[in-house]
């Protein structure tokens, strides 16, 4: 449909243009202007003022001049080229799914508001109140997070909601009931007893479901709401609704385990923290939150569980391309007790002082090792060994081979050997099980094939991957806006990914970044690939506007990959009736629309 309604005709119905060169420029139609700021590019398919930094593609601009939601714009563009793009019907499964959904979310609702009545009112809910000020969670935390009680007793909220008309049968629905169907007759009974309910509610504000945590010694510890349609512990983050925000405005996300991790950072101030619902991160959590941010610190309980769960956490946050480093907590601490215990500061100092996973491993080998004793240092050594045979950089590997020889007492060179000889090992079984080191030097021939997607395989999208590799070879302030703006990941074609990657590993490493140097380092078949780019194309000065507006293109491209997928699902969700889904997908392409709009972040 997007090829139906070519961007240069709808603007030609709001604006007049002119053609420039490749490209149309007119008066811009966003903002007041004598003199036109406004281009408009057909190859590229994309529109963007240089007065008022408006931009985007053919539906962007009918949202924005005509305040139309994405949906109503592509109805919009769809009736102007005669195209019927309403979703077709609800069919009655579908129809009944919905309905059950918005049933279990106004349940949940309604039962959240009865918990937390019942927390600031019941008498039977001293134990609760004492329970909440003996772990100093305050009023304020109380209501930001809907805390409530849920009493003892079977049936407290099958009663309570009977009066109000819900049969026990919807409440077993969604979770907050169970049946016991053993003896004569069905007998219907409240899931969450004497218990502290913590609400989990997902980034669109509905409650989704609860964890409720015992007061006794009673096992489990916390229970949580079932799986329901509208329930996937998987999926969801406890606390991210808070947390958004703060996410985004920090630009790093903070990954804690436990419920009362969370409440207690965001009671003293730490507001960008969310945990995950007693299950290990999955990529699902993880790409939700790189909604938000590209960096995670992973700020786990101080114990050997928690360790365990770090290192798995740090595998899924670094798969999905997340940027992760590790909070070391005190021994036997997690967040909610260091806070308790030493302060909302430390926590702060804490994330503040995150570490690579590299380093935190070391660390928690060395504090559990005896130096005075042979035997300790030996099996440290073991283990570091192993650490340190996981990290890329050479220089990185020598680096640590020196300081920890030294800390644990050993000849620097024969550990240098260790470390080199599982290093190899370690490589030789990497490449038996077909695994490759992202995104270094993979010496594949696909390298230099364009990516077959439509907008990253487009001659123009080609082109400013090209123009950011020239730039990025002419000065170092330019690797490093890059990478800061795109990452290494941003580049779609794996030569120019690996071009990048070098340059950028040479600047960790502290080494001079030379056409030369880079053409003679690359591998064999770049080599061609590598000269071509770096000696054509003209005279590359450093000045930071072509970079800019470079870097603004390639987000537009950004922007339009991620539009043109998001269309058809917007299309699918609403013919299955997930309104969730559209709702969440519009949600994203509002936050699209903003980020072509100038904003820097795309998430
Ligand atoms: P922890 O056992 O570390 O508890 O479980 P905690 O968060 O420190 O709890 P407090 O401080 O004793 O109250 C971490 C998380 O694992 C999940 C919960 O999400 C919990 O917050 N969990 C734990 C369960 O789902 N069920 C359990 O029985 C225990
Ligand atoms: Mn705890």
């Amino acid at each position: 449909m997007r090829e139906s309604n070519d961007i240069l005709s709808v603007v030609s119905e709001y604006v007049q243009l002119k053609k420039v060169g490749g490209r149309h420029v007119g008066l811009c139609p966003f903002h007041a202007e004598r003199t036109p700021s406004f281009t408009v590019s057909p190859d590229k398919q994309l529109f963007y003022c240089f007065g008022c930094h408006a931009g985007g593609n053919v539906f962007t601009f009918i949202m924005k001049l005509e305040g139309l939601t994405f949906r109503e714009a592509v109805r919009r563009l769809g009736e102007r080229v005669g195209i019927d793009v309403s979703a077709s019907p609800e069919t009655p499964g579908e129809r009944e799914a919905r309905e059950k959904r918005d049933r279990i979310h106004r349940l949940n609702e309604l039962a959240m508001k009865y918990y937390r009545k019942v927390l600031l009112k019941s008498q039977a809910a001293t134990v609760a109140r004492d329970y909440l000020a003996r772990r100093g969670v305050g009023p304020e935390a109380q209501e930001m997070f809907g805390i409530g009680y849920a009493p003892s007793g079977w049936r407290a909220l099958i009663t309570a909601m009977g009066r109000s008309g819900v049969p026990p049968q919807f409440l077993v629905e969604a979770g907050l009931a169970a049946v016991a169907t053993a003896g004569p007759r069905e007998r219907y009974y409240d899931r969450f007893r004497n218990r502290v309910i913590f609400p989990i509610v997902n980034v669109y504000g509905r409650v989704v479901g609860f964890g409720g945590r015992s007061l006794d010694d009673s096992v489990p510890k916390y229970l949580n709401s079932p799986e329901s349609p509208v329930f996937n512990k998987r999926a969801n983050l406890y606390g991210l609704n808070l947390a958004a925000e703060r996410i985004r405005a920090s630009q790093a996300a903070v990954l804690v385990e436990g419920y009362m991790d969370v409440v207690a950072a965001h009671q003293a101030g730490v507001g960008n923290v969310a945990a995950t619902l007693g299950t290990a991160l999955t990529a699902e959590q993880a790409r939700l939150i790189s909604r938000y941010a590209q960096r995670v610190v992973m700020c786990y309980d101080a114990d050997s569980a928690g360790s365990a769960a770090t290192g798995r956490g740090v595998g899924t946050t670094s798969g999905v391309g997340l940027e992760v480093s590790v909070a070391m907590l005190p021994e036997g601490h997690d967040p909610d007790s260091l806070i308790r215990n030493y302060g909302g500061d430390a926590l702060e100092k804490a994330i503040e002082l995150a570490v690579p996973y590299a380093r935190y491993r070391i660390e928690r080998i060395l504090s559990s090792t005896d130096v005075s004793s042979l035997q300790s240092r030996l099996s440290a050594v073991e283990a570091v060994v192993a650490v340190v045979a996981d990290v890329a950089s050479e220089v990185e590997r020598a680096e640590y081979v020196r300081e920890l020889s030294g800390r644990l007492g050993v000849d620097p060179s024969a550990l240098a050997v260790d470390v080199r000889k599982a290093a190899a090992g370690r490589r030789a079984s990497r490449i038996r099980s077909g695994r490759r080191d992202a995104p270094s030097l993979s010496t594949q021939p696909e390298a230099l094939a364009a990516p077959s997607d439509p907008v990253w395989g487009s001659k123009a999208y080609l082109e400013v991957e090209r123009t950011l590799i020239r730039l990025a070879a002419a000065s170092r302030a330019n690797r490093s806006r890059i990478l800061e703006e795109i990452g290494t990941d941003g580049f779609r074609v794996e030569a120019n990914r690996v071009l990048f990657d070098m340059m950028s590993r040479r600047d960790r490493e502290g080494r001079s970044v030379s056409h030369a140097e880079l053409v003679d380092e690359c591998p064999e078949q770049l080599r061609d690939y590598a000269t071509e780019l770096l000696s054509t194309g003209g005279v590359f000065d450093t000045d930071m506007e072509d970079l800019e507006e470079t870097l603004m293109t390639w987000r537009h491209f950004w922007i339009q990959h991620r539009l043109g997928e998001i269309e058809p699902q917007v299309h699918e969700a609403e013919a299955a009736g997930n309104h969730e889904r559209v709702r969440a997908l519009m949600d994203e392409q509002k936050r699209l629309a903003e980020a072509v709009r100038g904003k820097r972040t795309l998430y």
